[in-house]
């Protein structure tokens, strides 16, 4: 461990996918925390296009560091108290990743700082583990973190689907994955075909409180396989065909037809994230459970997972604000300042690319 100084600031840069997103983190304390979505660019296409986001970042990026810096300082005090700056280098989008990390580069050169890279996977891991100004987050109440040991973290996004194993901090096992699409992409491709918006996730749950979710019921893939694997491609091409079936009574502007549909398909996805969290809980037994990543907004899901683990009695805990649950740059800087007190900066900013495909099986 090093000791670091106390009130150690970083400036993190997120720029993995379709945020633009930039933080000031004092400890593991938020102090301002920006997100320029690009989303109504990417609207039209149903999903993120690499060429226009890597363009948004670029035009965007400087006016979001100077929005977090400015949020962080006031007008008085000056940039250069920043101890460290930190960068997502992966997973991610290539062209997107290399935004955020020449960024990176060149003002840990100017300012002449240390610079972190984190997983962007590790930032969402140890969302919940970040504290607003004032020091507070959902976790405090809680023993400290490192007793609590194995901590299972349920990471469920747009472009991910884990179950995690926490040894302790900074040494991860991926015990599970989605073999096909992630849990947020499969709520989006629904949504799409029930032209409910885009992203539509947020929107076919919102639908899926009013409908009845035993309406139209779909199978269940892999429901045998015993391994933590996940598989949404399969609930969702089901989903498709479901709705083909259906065309003497499909209507899409009838609210209540779509509001089952949907409760439908969230009661598939939702069976499916409920087995293999079970089972997760069964084989490794951890003390606590951190949830993380975009599709931890929906209420449902969260209900789920806490019904799951009050079984096992073990915590569910969320992070303190539903900004750090989708892409943002403040559970980067949080990350970062826990791999500064393992030592972890890099030491030849040359040598650091961007790895679109890192995950915690290539490195923690
Ligand atoms: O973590 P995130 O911001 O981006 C990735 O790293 O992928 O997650 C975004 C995803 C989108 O697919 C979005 O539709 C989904 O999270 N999402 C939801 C809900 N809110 C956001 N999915 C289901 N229900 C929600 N309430
Ligand atoms: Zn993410």
């Amino acid at each position: 461990m090093t000791r670091l100084k106390a009130n150690y600031t970083i400036l993190a840069i997120e720029t993995s996918l379709d945020d633009t997103c930039a933080a000031v983190t004092v400890d593991d304390r938020v102090v301002s925390n920006v997100v320029a979505s690009q989303v109504k660019f990417h609207e039209e296409y149903g999903g993120t296009v690499p060429h226009i986001a890597k363009r948004k970042h670029r035009e965007w990026i400087d006016r979001t560091i100077d929005e977090a810096l400015r949020l962080r300082s006031g007008r008085h005090q000056k940039i250069t108290d920043v101890d460290a700056v930190a960068v997502t280098y992966g997973p991610g989008l290539a062209p997107c990743l290399e935004v955020g990390i020449a960024k990176a580069k060149e003002l840990a050169r100017e300012w002449q700082k240390p610079l972190i890279a984190v997983n962007h996977m590790e930032g969402h891991l140890l969302s919940s583990l970040a504290k607003n100004r004032q020091g507070k987050n959902k976790i405090q109440d809680l023993p400290e973190i490192r007793d609590q040991m194995p901590v299972l973290g349920f990471l469920i996004s747009g472009g991910h689907t884990e179950l995690v194993l926490m040894r302790g901090l900074g040494k991860y096992e991926l015990l599970g994955e989605t073999l096909d699409d992630a849990a947020g992409e499969a709520y989006d491709k629904v949504a799409r075909m029930l032209n409910l918006g885009y992203p539509g996730g947020p929107i076919l749950s919102e639908l899926a409180k009013e409908g009845d979710p035993s309406r139209y019921p779909l199978p269940e893939p892999m429901k045998h396989r015993q391994d933590l694997n996940f598989s949404f491609s399969g609930i969702k091409t089901a989903a498709l065909y479901k709705l083909r079936d259906l065309y003497q009574i499909r209507d899409l502007n009838n609210r209540q037809f779509v509001a089952d549909f949907a409760a439908s398909f969230q009661q598939a996805v939702l069976k499916m994230l409920r087995r293999k969290f079970k089972r997760a809980l069964e084989m490794y037994q951890p003390k606590m459970v951190l949830l993380g990543g975009g599709v931890v907004s929906n209420v449902a899901i969260r209900t789920e997972a806490r019904k799951v683990a009050n079984k096992f009695g073990v915590p569910v805990v969320i992070p303190y604000s539903p900004k750090l649950f989708t892409d943002n740059a403040a559970m980067i800087g949080v990350c970062a300042w826990y791999q500064a007190q393992r030592g972890e900066f890099v030491e030849d900013l040359g040598q650091l690319d961007r790895q679109p495909n890192l995950s915690f099986r290539t490195k923690s």
